[in-house]
């Protein structure tokens, strides 16, 4: 039986296949509508979230399965003090198959321990978000036709956003990339990503100004700044607004550059840049329930 913890669990090979999957479910989406009849999803959501639940739960609807689950901690006995461990091993008498979000870092992984049927992690706390990198990857990979050979612009909260670490992590296995961390002081890349690369001889730069490099990229990667993982809202609301993308600075891009955005977006980018057709950001949503349906197959290993 198979997890999905940190988007380093597949490997580039299986990442393709993945995608390829990915790729004929968007083609062929009747050839795949039964696909899990009988099955059932559970979504234990112990953390906020619109597009990753739901998306999970498109997901398997569309591949005829069934979904059950809570989307908050306080309806679910974690409020009457149920550890992880326990309610998974609940959860595998209930469902096929189960994607966690939890605001501590690690809990998916402990679940994965007890646990009866796969579990995905659908993000623990600041630390990883492997099926929002899934997304990225098949999106840059659809939309760019290649994951090997840009300039990839990371902007926003680059400290505690774990979308960001996801995705350099899984980057740092395909050929001639090179990062450009956009970031205010306080919310710079992690050490541990920084020294990661430096081993790797990976090349990167780290930039306040996001005016300055945007000529250079092939790929900007906007993100929010984390609200809840920040320890006073002093300091949020002084960096909340600190990059605002607006069509100003959309002109210094190259024509072919790509705008990706997990979501939700709160100031970061400006309304009027969703016109522009290097805006990506929703098609990249659309791609999200693909590379979820994908993964759902794969864990079950289902063939169709
Ligand atoms: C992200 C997350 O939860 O980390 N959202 C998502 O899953 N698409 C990004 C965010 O919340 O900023």
């Amino acid at each position: 039986m198979r997890h999905l913890m940190s988007p380093l669990d597949f490997n580039t090979q299986e990442l393709d296949r993945l995608f390829d999957l990915a790729g004929d479910i968007e083609r062929n989406p009747g050839k795949y509508a039964h696909a899990c009849d009988g099955r059932i999803l559970a979504t234990c959501f112990y953390e906020p979230s619109t597009r990753t639940r739901l998306s999970f739960e498109s997901a398997m609807t569309r591949l005829g399965g069934r979904v059950i689950g809570f989307s908050d901690a306080a309806s679910s006995s974690a409020s009457k003090g149920e550890s992880v461990s326990d309610t998974i091993r609940i959860i595998s008498c209930y469902a096929d198959i189960c994607a966690m979000r939890h605001p501590k870092e690690g809990a998916p992984m402990v679940a994965a321990e007890k646990s009866g049927i796969p579990v995905i992690n659908a993000g623990d706390g600041g630390h990883q978000h492997p099926t929002q990198t899934l997304t990225d990857l098949l999106t840059i990979r659809s939309l760019k036709g290649a994951l090997s050979g840009f300039t990839i612009g990371l902007c926003g909260d680059l400290k505690f956003g774990r979308t960001v670490h996801s995705l350099i992590n899984a980057l740092v296995r395909y050929s001639d990339i090179r990062f450009v961390f956009i970031s205010p002081e306080e919310l710079r890349v992690p050490d541990y990503i920084t020294e990661m690369l430096k081993a790797k001889g990976i090349p990167y730069e780290e930039v306040i100004r996001l005016e300055n490099v945007m000529p250079q990229l092939d790929l900007l990667y906007m993100t929010r700044v984390q609200k809840e993982r920040f320890f006073n809202e002093e300091d949020y609301v002084r960096l909340k607004d600190f990059y605002i993308l607006n069509s100003d600075k959309m002109a210094l891009a190259k024509k072919d550059m790509l705008v990706l955005h997990p979501l939700p977006r709160v100031n970061e980018i400006s309304v009027e840049v969703d016109n522009d057709p290097r805006a990506a950001y929703f098609r990249q949503a659309q791609y999200g329930v693909y590379v979820r349906m994908a993964l759902i197959l794969t864990l079950l290993e289902i063939q169709v």
